[in-house]
């Protein structure tokens, strides 16, 4: 049966205080919409419908690149409401999930164990049970049988006690919902069309409402405030965190540990407090990350040693390297096997050769390094003109002194040696020497200026 994802995102979202609409908000470096997408996607939804109201055009080109239809709700008149601004566009067969746009963290797993529950009936739910359901819709129940959701609002002394909430989130058949939705009306509390009264509907249509409760319950919790967003923020990475070590990752603390996207690991993984995962990252066995460290988009291969406060941006790291502490790897930075790359140094648009090293105090820049050179500390690849970026070509066994500044385009070749503090703007050929230095001045006896005697 094909599956329609509906995604409820018009709420203002006041109590964030933030020019940027709340389903904007990032939580694990995503927005939080971008989390309910990406789930549905998971799903092989047929269709995602977004229904958007404050902010929509901010939110609509957040998502330009994916296939959402966008469904306006000009007035929040109620979640009945907001559905119902989808039925022009809703398939008439098929089934629909309700989802929400604050509601990040739903997981693919529930959503199809929702999916099979509601299979038979056409219409299912998420609920939960609480210790506090205080403002939440109750679900009342009769021998074991869901018969309707009542509004905290709306609801009697007796109904208030009930701890089973409704999450909000359904799975129902399209047809059913063309039927239903025409038929909502706003006679309650708040005056407002309730996509709860469906339920109702349901059952007075001889329907049995499937329910089941999700395993984790951060999954149906929602964000309002910027106090909520940092607590499920945390929640999350604690879950991922418990991941990863039961895939045999060894975090030294798992409540400092951030990962905003994916990272697959090897065996023995070491990493220690405060590192920053993003983007799509890849570590090999036994490669350990220091403290403070920050990957994004990076892989990093086996036996690879990476020391305290080093940063990553689109780097690809070989086998058994040693890498910081302090260290830049910039976008293009390629470095083959047993490479080192020391404190202060910056490596851009490189390819490192196999068994390099670069220790101190360097910066790397559209260079090409073979294999075995040595780059002495505080060498700089002058790659900049102003206006163009020229190659640096070192090759195989060359040994730059100390303190030189390489004038791109330039060649090094190889089994060379620079003298230190040599600017260089020419080729230099194989096995030669090169030295660029004035002569040493020298004035016997000198006598340094006096501060003059008020
Ligand atoms: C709703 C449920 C309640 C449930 C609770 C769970 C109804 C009537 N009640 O109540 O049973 O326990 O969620 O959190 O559905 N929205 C729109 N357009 C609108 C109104 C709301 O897009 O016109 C969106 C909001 O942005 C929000 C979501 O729908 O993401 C829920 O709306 P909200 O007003 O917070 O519902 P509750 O009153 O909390
Ligand atoms: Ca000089």
């Amino acid at each position: 049966m094909s599956t329609t994802v509906i995604i409820l995102a018009a709420g203002k979202g006041t109590r964030m205080r933030s020019k940027l609409p709340k389903v904007l908000q990032p939580l694990a470096g995503r927005p939080l919409l971008g989390h309910v997408i990406q789930t549905a996607k998971k799903l092989h939804a047929q269709n995602i419908i977004t229904i958007y109201g404050h902010g929509g055009d901010l939110v609509k080109q957040s998502f330009a690149a994916e296939q959402i239809e966008w469904v306006e709700q000009a007035e929040q008149l109620g979640t009945g409401h907001a559905v119902q601004m989808t039925l022009p566009v809703l398939p008439q067969d098929g089934i629909s999930l309700i989802l929400y746009g604050d509601v990040p963290l739903v997981r693919q797993s529930t959503l199809e164990q929702l999916l099979e529950a509601s299979s038979q009936s056409g219409i299912g739910m998420i609920t939960l049970n609480v210790e506090n359901p205080t403002g939440y819709g109750r679900i009342v129940r009769q021998a074991g049988k869901i018969q309707a959701i009542v509004e905290h609002k709306d609801a009697t002394d007796e109904q208030r006690l009930i701890q089973e909430i409704n999450t909000g989130i359904y799975c129902v058949s399209n047809a059913k919902l063309h039927q239903w939705l025409p038929k909502l009306s706003n006679n309650n509390v708040q005056g407002e069309y309730y996509l709860t009264d469906i339920v109702a509907m349901a059952v007075a249509d001889g329907l049995e409402i499937a329910s089941i409760q999700p395993e984790l319950e951060f999954e149906v919790e929602g964000v309002n405030d910027r106090l909520q967003l940092a607590t499920l923020e945390r929640q999350f990475q604690q879950q991922q965190a418990k991941e990863l070590m039961q895939q045999g990752v060894h975090l030294i603390d798992p409540n400092r540990f951030d990962l905003r996207g994916t990272v697959k690991c090897g065996q023995d993984v070491q990493i220690d407090v405060n590192v920053i995962i993003e983007g799509d990252c890849e570590l090999g066995d036994n490669v350990q990350l220091g403290a403070g460290c920050i990957l994004k988009n990076t892989r990093i291969a086996a036996g690879t040693k990476v020391q305290a406060y080093s940063i990553f941006e689109n780097a690809i790291v070989g086998e058994n390297t040693q890498i910081g502490p302090f260290a830049r790897l910039r976008p293009g930075a390629n470095l083959a096997n047993d490479v080192h790359i020391g404190n202060f140094v910056e490596v851009k648009n490189s390819n490192i050769g196999l068994g390099s090293k670069a220790n101190h105090f360097t910066y790397l820049g559209d260079a090409d390094i073979g294999a075995d050179c040595n780059i002495g500390a505080g060498t700089i690849t002058c790659n900049y003109d102003g206006a163009n970026k020229h190659r640096t070509v070192i090759e195989d066994n060359v040994f730059i002194g100390t303190n030189n500044s390489l004038v791109a385009p330039i060649k090094i070749a190889q089994g060379a040696t620079t003298g230190a503090g040599s600017t260089l703007t020419r080729d230099v050929a194989e096995h030669s020497l090169a030295v660029e230095r004035s002569k040493q001045f020298e004035k016997a006896n000198y006598q340094r200026p006096q501060k003059l005697k008020k």
